[in-house]
């Protein structure tokens, strides 16, 4: 497959050249490629760019929460991700039963997703408890090609302090990279019953339950205990407001904290939990939506590089069903939102078209920094020679108006709903195939392959 005339943009430079991609890999980049052979497919991308597919490095796909499961499974969360331009994504595993290991739970996701996953995928653990049989069992994740895990400070699985300390100590010795979701478990609880005695059950409440503070709180809280263990690197998730990005400000001799957030901090507030009939139920997620003003400092977080990866935290539930479950009250209602499809196009329109964020910052963020963080760098990530062919072509200019019937996300809605986006993918191309052309699928359930990742790194 010859792809010519496209403007090849990466994270460290940008051409205007033609791509060769023999069976799965790219094999030649280059001005005036001409043609081998006559079976060559040649695909004219005059007028598009060229970027490698976005590496998502935050999903929960088929993730069971209490008594719901998010909508989208490795099908049809995949086939999403793949229209959106996405060729890989990085799941997060969701707890197993009380006391399980690390290994159960691996297994389980294994039987997850192969056999529907329609692009490639690899795992972040989960640890829901530190002991003498997790810690040993940690060496063995390397081999496993599972090279990050996750844990909470807040929810009924967060860890202790002491659990933590010597889970970053463990994972520093290891290699391994802990993502931490920073919120203040002490700080919510206790606003959270406040607002229950009180009657005050709308979903905006769920919002005001945990503040920016509640973020910031845990954020010096886990920054600190990296440090304390040794300088354990730390990739905070879904960093969503000033503050929190401010306390990481503040703490400087922290070698290795490597930051993400998501397009929902950098493009809603909170003024959508306030909506009639219980729209706000939409939005509940953890960390909730923030002030205009939270999204600012992202951006400005964004364009001097101390933010570093874009995620989308993908965790969808039906709103006329699952997300019921909280209309008498938010503290029902499942967290998550979906999000998997649109983040190379809200990206690029709110991000580059509107805020003159650079196309190879664009691309860093979506696609190269994540690979290169969660080891998977230059296999994915990057258009160059010995890569794998996981390309998107990219129309710059092509105006979308969103609607939940444009979308393949399984669920019956869309966070977006109306927003007017100027850019988006025209074909996604997995490993030197075509699985998406001009928004309609067509590839096997099942091609997706499990990735061996190796170790992070800048
Ligand atoms: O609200 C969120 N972020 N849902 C996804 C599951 C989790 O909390 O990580
Ligand atoms: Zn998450």
């Amino acid at each position: 497959m010859l792809i010519t005339n496209g403007i090849i943009v990466n994270a460290g430079g940008t051409q205007k050249a033609d791509l060769r991609i023999d069976d799965e890999l790219i094999v030649e980049i280059d001005t005036a490629l001409a043609v081998q052979n006559p079976s060559e497919q040649v695909i004219d991308a005059q007028g598009m760019l060229v970027l490698p597919g976005g590496v998502d490095p935050h999903t929960h796909m088929d993730l069971q929460m209490g008594a719901h499961r998010a909508t989208d499974d490795f099908f049809t969360g995949t086939v999403a991700a793949a229209c959106g331009g996405t060729t890989t994504i990085i799941d997060h595993i969701g707890f197993g039963p009380a006391g399980c290991s690390l290994q159960h739970q691996i297994d389980a996701y294994h039987g997850l997703a192969g056999g529907k996953a329609v692009i490639d995928y690899g795992f972040h653990c989960a640890i829901a408890r530190v002991d003498d049989a997790i810690l040993k069992e940690m060496s063995q994740l390397p081999d496993l090609g599972v090279t990050s895990l996750k844990f909470y400070m807040t929810y009924a699985n967060r860890l202790s302090d002491e659990e933590t300390v010597n889970l970053l100590a463990r994972s520093r010795e290891l290699g391994i990279l802990c993502c931490v979701h920073c919120e203040d478990h002490a700080m919510l609880t206790e606003l959270r019953k406040r607002f229950v005695a009180e009657g005050k059950t709308e979903p905006l409440y769920h919002a005001l339950s945990r503040p920016a503070e509640c973020e910031a709180q845990a954020v010096s809280t886990v920054l600190n205990q990296a440090r304390a263990a040794g300088d354990a690197p730390v990739y905070i998730v879904h960093l969503s407001s000033a503050a929190g990005l401010a306390a990481t400000q503040d703490l400087p001799f922290i070698p290795n904290v490597i930051l993400e957030t998501c397009p929902q901090y950098l493009l809603l507030d909170d003024s959508l939990y306030a909506q009639a009939n219980n729209e706000g139920l939409k939005y509940i997620m953890s960390p909730p939506l923030r002030k205009r003003a939270d999204a600012v400092a992202l951006w400005q977080g964004l364009a001097d590089g101390r933010i570093d990866t874009i995620g989308t935290d993908h965790c969808p539930f039906y709103f006329a069903t699952d997300k019921q479950a909280g209309k008498d009250d938010f503290t029902q209602c499942p967290n998550g939102m979906p999000g998997v499809e649109l983040r190379l196009s809200l990206i690029h329109s709110e991000g580059v078209v509107k805020r003159g964020l650079g196309l190879e910052r664009f691309v860093e963020l979506c696609c190269a920094a994540p690979a290169q963080r969660f080891g998977l760098y230059p296999k994915k990530g990057v258009l160059a020679v010995g890569s794998d062919a996981d390309v998107v072509i990219f129309d710059p200019d092509k105006e979308v108006t969103i609607t939940h019937d444009l979308l393949h996300e399984r669920v019956d809605y869309t966070p977006y709903e109306g927003m007017r986006i100027t850019g988006y993918p025209r074909t996604t191309i997995s490993r030197g195939e075509i699985i998406v052309q001009d928004g309609r699928f067509n590839a096997t359930k099942g091609r997706g392959r499990f990735l061996k990742r190796g170790f992070s790194r800048r």
